[in-house]
């Protein structure tokens, strides 16, 4: 390389290229969901090389190792983002990897060539750290020409590197850039490892050498690895000559975007340019862990990229930007990252979406937190102090940070509980890394991993045929690989090659058969426990089978068939979803089996049924129109671009195979399918509901399911219409008609019943007799009372009653459906006279076997025992004096 890399860009590549040509396979980055369960997001470059250096994988021979541009996320120091140059959520990784072929001697030679020859740095401005022990090392470095007072030894705490809990492991040695003492800390003992801004660590060698088990054991490697990480980002500084990341190309790209937004200048107040770092490195991490399929919730990483999207809308809001401005960083990035990446060029419509979402929520939040903060001040006075709880919850809840809750306690005069605070930061801390510790790396180094090393991996020839003659390779009963097995025995089968597709990408496996003449398997099912290798699992319905047998595989074609039929139609639907809703679309999970097809997808609404019937009719049309379905390999590269639509966070390798229907759908998928669309027959939508935030569930059934589906629906309208002796297609009509009827038939009915009360409740009144100063009416409803009739009437003798001069008392009694029920009642010149209601039940209930009671004016009481009802009628015509 002739002329210096400067950019970015030109870093980025310089890299990749000069390991290239010392070997090493030019890798993609892999997605930010690491394939990993012990880590929540990827945040090195080593992390999809785990299995190699644990010799589970093995790179192709023809290279000495892996090279990488990984894009990381790492929050656990998210507090300190933005308060100095150094640390960032997002970053890139440039990386190297040997999994036995390179060690020590070359990759320091070749760290320092790249450092001296490809970046041309200062030779005296390089120093190294190495493991405290290291001796090797150390000759190492003074042999390829770093003097010896610029090699550091570390321990432990600086020079050893784990990526998480478990796995690979090792001692390192890390590379420093002295960015002169004017930017130091001045102390005579400055030196690399030292905790200000003068040696800036650049590059970190670690000499994978261990496996580290849950109990926290070394186990040692069976041969020496590399696992390399340089930041870009540090690196760009260096070239470019700035101190802080935030002055490199992109990022400080990206503090021009929020000066834009904000109208505020960077480097002219540290409050505004703390805003602006955080806003410029957070919307980095946001815009790719959407693009890699993360969305916003309330755990896991999910929550992670919320608490970042809030973190960023809250220094926004805190510079006055307002309104709603992610999306102005995210054109920012999608321009200058997208050549790189080309996932957040084909998510750009769906990451615009979740951000104009969240961001909209969060605003809401905003003012509940304001909320919540003036709920909390409300009891202090000037000089109390607010509690760190509070603080906190405001903080995780509200995403409110500290240092705004501090202020607008200042402007009463509160102070806030600083301490408390921090002890809940450092608690929840806590609990976040005890999560992370929860699952330990699964999976690996089972069965089927050594099968796989031992045998390779299964040929699949079920993309043109239905059977095939195999041989077994391995027979698994309870999870024990044995040489034979017999009738009744639950096994698993390996074979060599299989027309069996095993479960992926949601198509369910295939079922059938696998026999000779001494035996027969019924498979029930196939499975893929590695990437590369089929597991038939079922049960030996005769004779016995052994290990190295020659076989014949067949799988159930008819099943097969729907199966096909099924996953055509899901590529066709994503394709109609698209259309009719938009980019935003993207599939978040999907089953295709024999009798249905299940497609998640990102959308943020309920679709409507008019969509819903557009989508039915779009994909019947794609269907009808007999589109031919072509399945071809090609490299990942080209099918990128020609726009074909990819999965979030699948790993695909060099080649992929493309399935295009028509020239309506371009997917990248493994599937089995039709060959042509009218095969699929006919596609109905069932059901479309929600399943989780921001993602939707269709349930479809095609072909004979639909054929199924319809038929049911129709016979049920036809037996409708034999029922009302009409034709089908006139039900709609009569039957809003009927309804309509119904409602004028109801409306009558209670008029009529409101009439004939009334009639009943003025012979009632006629039937009145004078008491205490009153009008007493005594009624006895029989059976057929209820509270609410009890009520109504009360309510028309009031009614009849109002603007008289004389006071008026009802006591009600019934048994409603035997239950005794009663309710005693007066108007206020009854109480003025004296009646109180809730004396008068409370002594009658008694003799109904119950309790109750009300106000002066109207009380009610149940009973258990009806027997008592004439009792109860004389005891209330006792008291009110009838
Ligand atoms: N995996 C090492 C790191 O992240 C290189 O520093």
């Amino acid at each position: 390389m002739s002329s210096v890399p400067t950019t970015s860009a030109e870093i980025r590549e310089a890299y990749l290229k000069f390991f290239e040509e010392k070997g090493c396979q030019r890798w993609p980055s892999s997605s930010l969901i690491p394939d990993d369960p012990s880590l929540l997001l990827t945040v090195a470059g080593m992390v999809q090389f785990k299995p190699y250096f644990l010799q589970q994988k093995h790179l192709d021979d023809r290279y000495i190792g892996a090279t990488t541009a990984q894009k990381c996320v790492r929050t656990n120091d998210i507090d300190i983002i933005g308060t100095d140059g150094r640390h960032l959520s997002f970053f890139e990784m440039l990386g190297n990897f040997s999994f036995g072929k390179y060690f020590k001697k070359e990759m320091c030679a070749w760290a320092y060539e790249f450092s001296t020859e490809v970046l041309k740095l200062e030779k005296d401005r390089i120093h190294v750290t190495v493991f405290t022990d290291d001796d090797e090392a150390a000759e190492i470095w003074e042999k390829v020409g770093v003097a010896p007072d610029h090699i550091t030894r570390l321990g432990e705490d600086d020079n050893f590197w784990v990526a998480g809990p478990t796995g690979p492991c090792g001692p390192c040695s890390e590379m420093y850039y002295d960015q002169g003492p004017e930017v130091g800390c001045g102390r005579p003992d400055c030196a690399p490892g030292c905790a200000c801004d003068r040696f800036l660590e650049y590059w970190n060698l670690v000499f994978t050498q261990f496996d580290r088990q849950e109990d926290g054991s070394m186990v040692p490697l069976a041969h020496g690895n590399i696992d390399t990480g340089m930041g870009l980002e540090r690196v760009a500084g260096i070239m470019q000559g700035v101190v802080s990341n935030f002055d490199t190309d992109i990022l400080r790209g990206l503090v021009g975007v929020g000066e834009r937004l904000s109208g505020k200048t960077y480097g002219t107040d540290e409050k505004v340019d703390l805003s602006l770092r955080i806003m410029a490195d957070h919307s980095r991490a946001i815009t790719f862990m959407v693009g890699d399929g993360i969305l916003p919730s309330n755990e896991g990483r999910g929550y992670i990229l919320r608490r970042l999207l809030r973190r960023a809308v809250r220094h926004g809001r805190l510079i006055g930007i307002e309104g709603p401005f992610l999306k102005e960083f995210l054109d920012a990035i999608v321009e200058e990252m997208g050549p790189v990446y080309p996932e957040i060029v084909e998510n750009k419509a769906l990451i615009e979406k979740v951000l104009e979402s969240e961001e909209e929520r969060f605003s809401r939040t905003i003012d509940m937190g304001e909320k919540f903060l003036d709920d909390a001040l409300e009891g202090l006075k000037e000089g109390d102090t607010l509690d760190g709880v509070t603080a906190f919850t405001l903080h995780d809840t509200y995403g409110f940070p500290f240092e705004l809750t501090a202020e607008i306690c200042a402007e009463r005069g509160i102070n806030v509980d600083k301490d408390g605070f921090d002890e809940e930061m450092t608690a929840q801390r806590e609990r976040a890394r005890a999560a992370r510790n929860d699952e330990a790396w699964k999976g690996f180094g089972d069965i089927y991993t050594h099968i796989l090393d031992t045998h390779g991996a299964t040929e699949f020839v079920g993309y043109g045929k239905d059977d095939c003659d195999a041989r077994i390779i391995d027979l698994i009963v309870d999870g024990k690989i044995v040489d034979e097995a017999n009738e009744g025995d639950e096994v698993t089968v390996i074979l060599d090659k299989t027309p069996f597709y095993g479960e992926m990408g949601g198509q369910v496996g295939d079922t059938g058969t696998i026999f000779n003449q001494y035996g027969t398997i019924e498979v029930k099912n196939t499975t893929k426990p590695e990437a590369d290798l089929a597991a038939h699992t079922g049960v030996i319905t005769a004779g016995t089978i052994r290990k190295d047998d020659n076989v014949h595989a067949e799988i159930d074609k008819r099943r097969r068939a729907l199966i096909a039929r099924n996953h055509t139609a899901t590529h066709i639907l994503q394709a109609a979803l698209v259309k009719v809703l938009g980019d935003h679309v993207k599939q978040a999970g999907s089953l295709v089996a024999p009798d249905r097809l299940r497609f998640d997808f990102t959308h943020f609404e309920p679709m409507t049924h008019e969509q819903i019937l557009e989508v039915e009719r779009i994909c019947n049309n794609v269907i009808m129109s007999d589109a031919p379905v072509l399945t071809y390999e090609t490299s990942l590269t080209a099918a990128r671009e020609a726009g074909v639509t990819a999965l979030f966070g699948e790993k695909y390798g060099e080649f992929v195979r493309v399935v295009e229907t028509g020239s309506f759908s371009k997917e990248l998928c493994g599937g089995t399918h039709v060959g042509h669309t009218s095969e699929i027959g006919l596609f109905k939508i069932v059901q479309e509901t929600s399943i989780a935030a921001n993602t939707r569930r269709i349930e479809a059934v095609t072909s004979l399911e639909a054929y199924k589906y319809m038929s049911t629906y129709e016979e049920e309208l036809r037996e409708t219409a034999r029922f009302l002796k009409i034709p089908p297609l006139d039900v709609c009509e009569r039957v809003v008609k009927m309804q309509k009827q119904l409602d004028e038939y109801e409306r009558v009915a209670k008029r009529n019943k409101k009439i004939a009360a009334e009639g009943s409740f003025a012979d009632y009144i006629k039937a009145a007799v004078d008491a205490n100063g009153y009008k007493l009416v005594i009624v006895n409803m029989g059976e057929g009372g209820s509270v609410q009739s009890m009520r109504e009437g009360w309510d028309i003798v009031k009614q009849r009653a109002q603007g008289k001069p004389f006071a008026l008392v009802v006591f009600a009694i019934s048994a409603d459906k035997g239950t005794p029920i009663m309710l005693a009642a007066g108007n206020d010149a009854a109480v003025a006279a004296g009646f109180n209601a809730n004396d008068v039940i409370k002594q009658v209930a008694p003799l109904i076997g119950g309790g109750g009671g009300g106000k002066p004016t109207m009380a009610q009481a149940g009973g258990k025992n009806a027997e008592g009802i004439d009792a109860a009628i004389a005891k209330a015509k006792e008291i009110l004096g009838a």
